[in-house]
């Protein structure tokens, strides 16, 4: 399948002198920093990249909120609680911001969750992991919260003005997020040293599949090219996964802790980390439906679509009525 990505990339970025003068136009905007705006003319397939992307972008968000919740009645005091509930909840305004953002583009929360439910749709396969232990959830602040910054950072530049806008109260919680994370493991790495030993466990797990977030290698990724053109995207993938990296190991050294890398050190000519490579055929099969949790987190975003449809249709029935009565009010008073 990676080999498969490679060839399909051979689709090249238009020119400005091939594109009609319309699409020309919209390009030379984007190319002066200009954002563009919901009821502006943009190209199809710029509005496609962007429903694809950000609702992915959604549903990263809200099933990111499952390996977390299941650790909300567990944490190990009022306080990590209190804080936990407060980030799982944020997650939920992110996805919420993000639908809003997707719908401005012309397709309907109820489309965009028929074609996660139904599997059609993506999300961030690193949330196909398990939770097993409280370090898990200091891991995943400080790395995939950490992680999704950097991500997440370039794209308040973002071309598309609801898109970028969102990103920036989007940032704002992650970097409260990556902090409560890795305070949570400071603390644990400050503990027995059955504890410190659960925080390098965590480590080694979550690792790989942090890495793995940024994408494959750009050479390899189908949509890199013209999204960079369209300022969706701003960084190549390796670039923004070589910065988490650099980032990153002052931190593990700063906690005790080794990066369960043995190709890991430190590169003066290049002034940045050298590393290891991701496994990605574990990544593909992540994202083709066959990670750990990938079916009990489809099947609990279900049921929440499902619990909640005596919800929505007392509100479709209250809608109705209300609209009758106005209208029989009308007639009364004519
Ligand atoms: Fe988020
Ligand atoms: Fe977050």
């Amino acid at each position: 399948m990676y080999a498969q990505m490679v060839k399909t990339d051979a689709a090249r970025v238009r020119s400005l002198d091939e594109m009609e003068p319309q699409e020309r136009a919209f390009q030379e905007r984007i190319d002066a920093g200009q954002k563009i705006e919901p009821k502006e003319w943009m190209p199809e397939g710029y509005r496609k990249t962007l429903v694809r992307q950000i609702s992915q972008h959604a549903h990263s968000e809200i099933v990111g909120q499952l390996p977390e919740g299941n650790w909300i009645t567990r944490a190990p005091t009022l306080e990590r609680k209190a804080i936990l509930l407060a980030k799982v909840q944020d997650e939920a305004g992110h996805g919420l911001y993000l639908y809003c953002a997707a719908e401005t583009l012309g397709i309907s929360r109820d489309q965009m969750y028929e074609q996660l439910h139904s599997g059609k749709a993506k999300y961030s396969s690193i949330f196909n992991y398990p939770t097993l232990t409280w370090a898990d959830i200091g891991a995943i602040g400080w790395l995939v919260d950490g992680a999704a910054i950097m991500n997440q950072v370039p794209l308040q530049r973002c071309s598309y003005g609801p898109y970028a806008r969102a990103m920036v109260r989007i940032c704002k919680e992650e970097s409260f997020h990556q902090r409560q994370g890795y305070d949570a493991l400071m603390r644990m790495v400050k503990g027995t040293p059955a504890q410190k030993a659960m925080v390098q466990d965590a480590l080694n797990r979550w690792w790989w599949p942090s890495l793995m977030m940024f994408g494959p290698s750009d050479d390899a990724s189908v949509h890199s090219a013209q999204s960079m053109a369209w300022k969706i995207k701003q960084n190549s993938n390796d670039e923004l996964r070589q910065k988490f990296v650099d980032q990153t190991v002052p931190q593990a050294k700063y906690l005790g802790l080794t990066i369960p890398d043995p190709d890991l050190k430190w590169n003066e000519e290049k002034g940045g980390h050298d590393f290891g490579e991701p496994d990605w055929e574990e990544f593909f099969n992540v994202i083709a439906g066959n990670g750990p949790c990938n079916a009990e987190r489809l099947d609990a975003r279900k049921k929440a679509w499902n619990d909640g449809a005596w919800f929505r249709d007392g509100l479709t029935a209250h809608a109705e009525k209300a609209a009758d009565r106005r209208a029989a009010a009308k007639i009364a008073a004519e």
